[in-house]
């Protein structure tokens, strides 16, 4: 039996007009937040073992000066120090290791949240109605950066905790060809999830489950790193630039967990080392919808550019989605077992540059061509 898309796993179904409803959801995700760094000692909270990633306690400040630039009022909100130091835009990433301790950085969320808090319910009804989505794009601002937080200390070695068993035997799904509907609309939607709108598919078939660590390993073994053939020609690139020759965390003892930590050229390469092709993103986006795919353990590569949908909208900020929409970065979908519930959603489209190896991603694979239902034996 195939483990079904459920949207959130832990947390139970909410009407999102309701202010109480979101309070809930930004004091479970803070505990979530308080909770990573609890251990850790400050070394390791400033530490940036990637240039391309800013330390863990820097992303404790930005979470706390996103929120409060986005939900207070100006003369209550972020100063020009806040501003230099915890905006994405503000102190050069290489100097960003140099942070108040732990407890400073706590109270600055404190010390916010108990603003926004009190804010929250002293909004009409008609401010709530106006500003309800940019509550929820709050909440799920800090959710992505809490997960980010675990890839840095997936870095220093540190791993919050081991995903399940991947217990089911690979199997295929067929989706057949038709008219589906694609995207989101509803309060906690992001700017490129909109809108709505329907699409044509192909038939084709898809892997119930992702890839895992065991099945990887034998592309390593027979030579993947070495074999021009099965690499796209800007991955080659890439893989001899870079000099890359393995996997980048390192092989957990249970290989039959999901494979992640894989860039999209990797994940393009063992398609083309099994025969088989990444899903574009609507093809995921259909089968997930469909509670065919078994998953909700790695972020999944999609062939898909990273593009906007059809009089898209930048929300709230055009720095959001739209700088990425460059050709450069590809859709990944369903979430990792380190992405918080809330984020889980069909819709909900994630990216990365195609080098990127940081990520708790890995891949799940098509059938180059679907067979005609008729052929079935
Ligand atoms: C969508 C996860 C790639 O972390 O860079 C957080 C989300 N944008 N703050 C990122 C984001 C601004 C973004 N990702
Ligand atoms: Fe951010």
């Amino acid at each position: 039996m195939n483990q079904r898309f459920i949207p959130s796993e832990t947390s139970t179904p909410f009407n999102p007009w309701d202010r109480e409803a979101l309070w809930q959801a930004f004091q479970n995700q803070r505990q979530f937040t308080r909770q990573l760094v609890a251990e850790l000692s400050e070394a390791v909270l400033c530490a940036q073992p990637h240039p391309l990633y800013s330390p863990v306690g820097w992303h404790l400040g930005h979470i706390g000066y996103t929120e409060a630039f986005w939900l207070l009022p100006e003369s209550s909100g972020v100063s020009d120090r806040d501003r230099y130091w915890y905006a994405a835009d503000g102190r050069p990433k290489a100097e960003r290791q140099h942070l108040p301790p732990r407890g400073q950085l706590l109270d600055y969320l404190a010390e916010i949240r108990q603003k926004t808090g009190d804010r929250l319910y002293s909004l009409s009804d008609e401010q709530w109605q106006r500003e309800v989505r940019l509550w929820w794009w709050i909440l799920q601002h800090e959710a992505q950066h809490s997960e980010t937080m675990q890839m840095v200390l997936a870095m220093q070695g540190i791993f919050t905790t081991l995903p399940p068993l991947l217990s089911s035997p690979q199997s295929w799904q067929r989706i057949a060809a038709g008219s589906y509907v694609i995207g989101s609309e509803d309060l906690l939607a992001l700017d490129n999830e909109q809108p709505v709108q329907s699409v044509e598919l192909l038939p084709f078939m898809i892997d119930a489950a992702p890839l895992t660590w065991r099945e990887f390993l034998t592309f390593v073994e027979a030579g993947g790193y070495q074999r021009r053939e099965w690499w796209s020609s800007s991955g080659w690139e890439w893989r001899e630039a870079e000099g890359i020759t393995a996997p980048f965390y390192p092989v957990p003892e249970d290989l039959d967990l999901p494979m992640w930590g894989l860039s999209f050229y990797e994940a393009e390469a063992y398609g083309h080392f099994q025969g088989k092709r990444l899903p574009s993103e609507r093809e995921w986006e259909i089968a997930a919808q469909q509670g065919l795919l078994n998953q909700g353990y790695v972020w999944e590569w999609t062939q898909s550019p990273f593009a906007p949908y059809p009089e898209f909208q930048s929300y709230p900020y055009r720095g959001y989605s739209a700088p990425y929409f460059d050709g450069k970065h590809f859709v990944l979908k369903g979430g990792s077992h380190w992405t918080r519930p809330i984020l889980k959603r069909p819709s909900f489209r994630n990216w990365y540059s195609r080098t990127t190896r940081e990520v708790f991603a890995g891949a799940r694979y098509v059938q180059l061509e679907a067979l005609p239902i008729e052929s079935e034996a």
